[in-house]
């Protein structure tokens, strides 16, 4: 059998649902297996590698619930849901806030939107596979991973190979007002070097590039998703984040003129990274808050970086969560990529300069005093990152000075 064709187990107690399933699903490419009782299942799994397991609630040997709770216990990384009459039940409810189960589908379903559900959780579990079995376990216990936020949506598809449709782009983003006047205030920046009066949505994409303004709307719709369903988290304050990578951005594309002044691709690469680097932070928060609050105060009370103290409480840290969810949303590689390594630079050869950048800004954006956002404790700056960038004392004071001038400026 080809290990590389996804696997599926189902488990219901009527033959006819069973079958129906069947039909719908042969041809997509899927190797699938009908089961009609728990025990069969428990079984099956022993001997065969599975990736997805869909369940009823209702079987006729075992709790459907207590069936998933086996396979958490015993195949932590195998991707589970039910598929079920009962999805409104209290208890089936639960399973899913508990980490048991990461999707509950109504019966009766609809077969466009099941085979959905279906290819998302197979590409979940084919990506989390070059990932930690720790780093499974953690992701199994969420609910599936959010779809790209629709305003970011939107305005990507505005974009087709190397042509811009600015007019359709512009029309989506005058739809919020709050995303509107950010774009305009960064476009009128000293960052981006404007000398005239950037008046219009449209200009503003002309000055800023449709990378930046991608960015940051999707930074922006991320930060308003999550910001929404954040619990109180000790040591965490949403607005601090916000400053904090902000910061991390300008310094990161100062950083990276200063080292390549003509390279402007790379300057746009850099406040991308920057913005978006601690992303991973956001998951957690609002993923697992109360081991991420955990974190929070080992990394206070020894004295560690967070992502030290993250790996002691949940096996990974905000960067690899981060990177994950780029990945996730197709992110291009390079944010992807300074999102996994803003904390070891040198454990990659690729996209260096754009990683070192984002590395150097976070530290210095913490030695400026922006943001306390979570990592009560961060080591220095490195000499040879010191000399790479020309970090002198007058340095420093001069990107603090401008870093200060554009958040001013940005009224944040
Ligand atoms: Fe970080
Ligand atoms: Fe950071």
């Amino acid at each position: 059998m080809d290990s590389t064709i996804p696997k599926i187990l189902f488990v219901d107690a009527e033959q006819h649902i069973l079958k129906s399933l069947q039909q719908l699903l042969q041809g997509e490419g899927w190797d699938c297996h009908f089961l009609s009782n728990a025990q069969d299942a428990l079984d099956y799994l022993q001997n065969q590698p599975v990736d997805l397991v869909i369940s009823d609630t209702k079987l006729a040997d075992m709790d459907g619930i207590q069936l998933i709770s086996e396979v958490r216990k015993c195949y932590p990384s195998i991707v589970r849901m039910f598929l079920t009459d009962s999805a409104k039940q209290d208890n089936i409810v639960t399973t899913l806030a508990e980490g048991n189960v990461q999707q509950i589908i109504p019966k009766p379903w609809i077969d466009q939107e099941l085979k959905e559900i279906i290819r998302s959780a197979l590409r979940q579990s084919s990506q989390q596979k070059k990932h930690s079995t720790e780093f499974q376990i953690l992701i199994n216990s969420i609910p599936l991973l959010p779809s790209l936020p629709e305003s970011y949506s939107n305005v990507r598809s505005c974009i087709i190979g190397d042509q811009v449709n600015i007019e359709k782009m512009a029309n989506y983003i005058s739809q919020d007002v709050a995303i509107s006047s950010a774009l305009l205030h960064w476009a009128n920046s000293a960052l981006f070097g404007q000398r005239f009066q950037v008046d219009t949505i449209k200009k503003a994409i002309i000055v800023l590039g449709t990378d930046i303004v991608e960015n940051l709307i999707l930074s922006e719709s991320v930060n308003r998703t999550i910001a929404g369903m954040l619990p109180a988290i000790k040591g965490f304050d949403f607005g601090q984040f916000k400053k904090h990578s902000m910061v991390t951005a300008v310094l990161s594309r100062l950083l990276l003129k200063s080292l390549l002044p003509t390279d402007f691709i790379q300057h746009d690469r850099a406040f991308i990274a920057g913005l978006l680097h601690d992303m991973g932070k956001l998951a957690a928060a609002s993923f697992f808050p109360v081991q991420f609050e955990q974190a929070i105060e080992l990394a206070k009370k020894r004295r560690i970086p967070l992502s030290e103290a993250e790996v002691e409480i949940y096996g990974t840290q905000h960067a690899e969560l981060g990177s994950f969810l780029a990945e996730w949303w197709a992110l291009p590689p390079f944010i992807v990529n300074a999102i996994c390594w803003h904390h070891q630079p040198h454990s990659t050869p690729i996209d260096q300069d754009v990683i070192a950048a984002t590395h150097v800004a976070n530290l210095l954006s913490y030695k400026f005093n922006y943001g306390s956002n979570g990592d009560p404790y961060l080591r220095g700056i490195s000499d040879e990152y010191r000399e790479k960038f020309y970090l002198t004392e007058e340095a420093n004071e001069i990107l603090r000075a401008k870093t200060e001038q554009t958040i001013q400026a940005l009224a944040c």
